[in-house]
């Protein structure tokens, strides 16, 4: 058969940070000593706890497909995390739960974005951002910031880049892969500027909220007027340690939220089952409360045990 391929993935690029990783391992199969700096993996193995609690969803029978947006005990111990650490405060329809953070924005982007929409891009900023851009037919506009200004957007730049197409905002902070974080005046400064704009959308990557060398974190969405037009995403492979769990998170508009649960549903349905058991541990051990024991099936989610 002669080879025949989509136009969308003909003009996308592959993920330059799997490619480097790949690469990374080949060096090291060939007996070359390789310090790999790509992917964001931390250095130490998912703490115990949470690996037992899969393991108990396992051995309980937990094997069977969730809701689409997550397990309901799930997305209640993340709407406490964004309450606690973040002052954001969702209901449970705003929040989703996805095979990784990198589903969430993905999810995001073809939920929101059309062909013809601009999507500013903080620089320098992480490689999928702008093919997942490119894949909803939208056109990312990279926004520059240097060393001399620590990798941090002014608001006369912000203001600058804006166009009668921009619809979405995205950047991570603490920011991968400068580490660079934005201090709360820095973010209101900006949120201030987007006060002109109401229809951009903000997509804040918060994966790296828990490996922070920089200053105190501060999440844009938290601001009063930016709290409906602000999706924060965050995950549980960085700051757990998991990233090979493939566990994400947002929470966002619940008109949002709803549709990245309906592209969801036709991509992959829910996140792995046991896994998100797990997440339920990670974030109660985190809390210091119990959000609900691995292995038990709450009344709600209806799956079997
Ligand atoms: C800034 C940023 N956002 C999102 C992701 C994706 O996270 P996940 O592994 O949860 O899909 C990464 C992974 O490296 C990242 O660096």
């Amino acid at each position: 058969m002669e080879i025949k391929l989509s136009t969308l993935v003909k003009q996308m690029a592959e993920s330059e940070t799997i490619k480097m990783s790949q690469k990374a391992r080949d060096l090291t199969a060939q007996g070359h000593e390789v310090i790999n700096l790509s992917l964001g993996e931390p250095d130490f193995d998912t703490p115990q706890h949470i690996k037992d609690a899969a393991v108990a969803a396992l051995q309980a029978g937990f094997t069977k497909y969730t809701p689409v947006p997550g397990l309901p005990e799930l997305r209640k111990a993340i709407q406490q995390k964004f309450s606690r650490d973040n002052d954001l405060h969702f209901g449970l329809d705003d929040i989703v739960v996805s095979n990784g953070a990198k589903q969430c924005l993905a999810n995001v982007m073809l939920a929101y974005l059309d062909p013809g929409d601009e999507a500013i891009i903080f620089t320098p900023y992480w490689v999928s951002y702008y093919e997942m851009i490119r894949m909803s037919g939208a056109k990312p506009v990279l926004l520059g910031a240097g060393i001399d200004q620590d990798f941090k957007v002014s608001p006369g730049q912000l203001k600058e880049a804006i166009t009668a197409r921009t619809r979405m905002i995205l950047f991570s902070s603490p920011c991968n892969p400068t580490g660079t974080v934005y201090a709360k005046e820095e973010l209101e400064a900006l949120a201030e500027v987007l006060k002109e704009y109401p229809d951009i959308l903000v997509v804040s990557d918060e994966i790296y909220e828990y490996i922070n060398f920089k200053g105190k974190h501060f999440s844009i969405g938290s601001i009063p007027h930016m709290r409906d037009r602000t999706v924060t995403v965050n995950g549980f492979a960085k700051g757990f340690a998991m990233t090979g769990w493939r566990l994400g998170y947002m929470g966002g508009p619940t008109w949002l939220a709803k549709a990245c649960s309906k592209i969801q549903s036709q991509f992959t349905s829910g996140a792995n089952s046991f896994g998100q058991k797990a997440a339920v541990t990670a974030l109660g051990k985190w809390f210091g409360t119990d959000f609900g024991d691995a292995g038990t099936v709450s009344a709600e989610t209806g799956s079997a045990r």
